[in-house]
């Protein structure tokens, strides 16, 4: 995939549908173990801002299964932690790494890193998107039905990254994607609108209060916590706001028959998903966690030439 050699990832959208479906293809092969990758001696840097355990150990096993090595920079170990510019950092980390991987708060920031660092920069994210929960969110979805396109996917809950992201990813794809939000809680309107033009004629982008009409002719459910990090201090007074949004046995009954549900992690259960759903056998929740694996690898070595 040379087209991907040395490119940024800061959001799903700046990649190709073609490039999304060449990474799906990509990814399901190294699962399959039907193709071995290598991308030996190359570093990949983990500068996380955030806490993670999906994205932090997903990223880590796929460069050591490439062949590579990891540095995990934990912001607070970094002068990061004591002020260094960005600008500054950026520089001196293209000189020692070959891809870096950043979790952090603001997008800007993130374009910074990109700006100043002529190595792959990836989001492992941001406020504003999630690129990589979506690549192996389009992957399990891919695994349970033939064809993405003409699906229908609903997201319940904050309008806030991974809604983003699937609301761009979903479009690209040719997929139906409806966002169920309390007010107030709605999805960007500029990523709403970039959604839309990216879908064009092709499938709908609904954004919407009603969360049983949304899932209505959804073959995928997909919920996310209703505080992010960083939201912490309001997560009580989110509760009742957004109750009527949580994926439980009744709400999935209105949903196609064949439905699956997923969620990005961590899950919090009697908040927005139950037990019995995240158990249940409509979850591929599992299947999705490990598919940020897969997807991830194919991700790397696409962007370090590896493919
Ligand atoms: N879904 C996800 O990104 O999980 P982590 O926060 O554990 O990385
Ligand atoms: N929306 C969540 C996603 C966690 C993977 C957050 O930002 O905390």
């Amino acid at each position: 995939m040379e087209s991907l050699k040395g490119r940024d990832l800061l959001s799903i959208a700046d990649l190709s549908a073609t490039e999304i479906k060449s990474l799906l293809g990509l990814a399901a092969n190294l699962k399959s173990g039907s193709i071995e990758l290598r991308c030996p001696r190359k570093v990949l840097g983990l500068l996380f801002q955030k806490a993670s355990t999906r994205t932090r150990v997903s990223f880590s096993a796929a460069m050591y299964q490439l062949g590579g090595q990891v540095i995990d920079l934990n912001a607070s170990v970094t002068q990061i932690s004591r002020g260094e510019p960005t600008i500054d950092t950026a520089r001196v980390l293209d000189r020692y790494l070959d891809v870096l991987a950043i979790r952090t708060f603001e997008q800007t920031e993130l374009a910074k890193f990109a700006q100043y660092a002529d190595i792959p920069v990836i989001n492992a994210l941001t406020d504003l998107e999630h690129p990589c929960q979506i690549l192996a969110d389009l992957l399990t979805i891919q695994e349970n039905f033939d064809d993405l396109a003409g699906l229908t996917l609903t997201y319940l809950g904050d309008g806030n990254n991974v809604a983003h992201s699937l609301m761009l990813g979903c479009a690209l794809v040719g997929m139906n994607v409806i966002v169920a939000t309390p007010i107030g809680y709605q999805p960007d309107e500029s990523v709403t609108q970039q959604a839309k033009a990216i879908a064009g004629d092709r499938s709908q982008v609904l954004v919407t209060q009603d969360a049983e009409a949304a899932v209505a002719k959804a073959q995928v459910l997909y919920t996310d916590v209703w505080a992010s990090m960083g939201q912490e201090d309001s997560a009580d007074a989110r509760i009742p706001l957004f109750q009527a949004y949580q994926i439980n046995s009744h709400l999935i009954k209105q949903a196609d028959p064949n439905a699956i549900v997923l969620h990005c992690l961590p899950a919090h259960r009697g908040e927005e998903i139950t037990e019995e759903v995240i158990e249940g056998s409509q979850s591929r929740i599992w299947d999705q966690a490990e598919n940020r694996l897969h997807a991830q690898k194919a991700l790397l070595a696409a962007l370090l030439g590896g493919v």
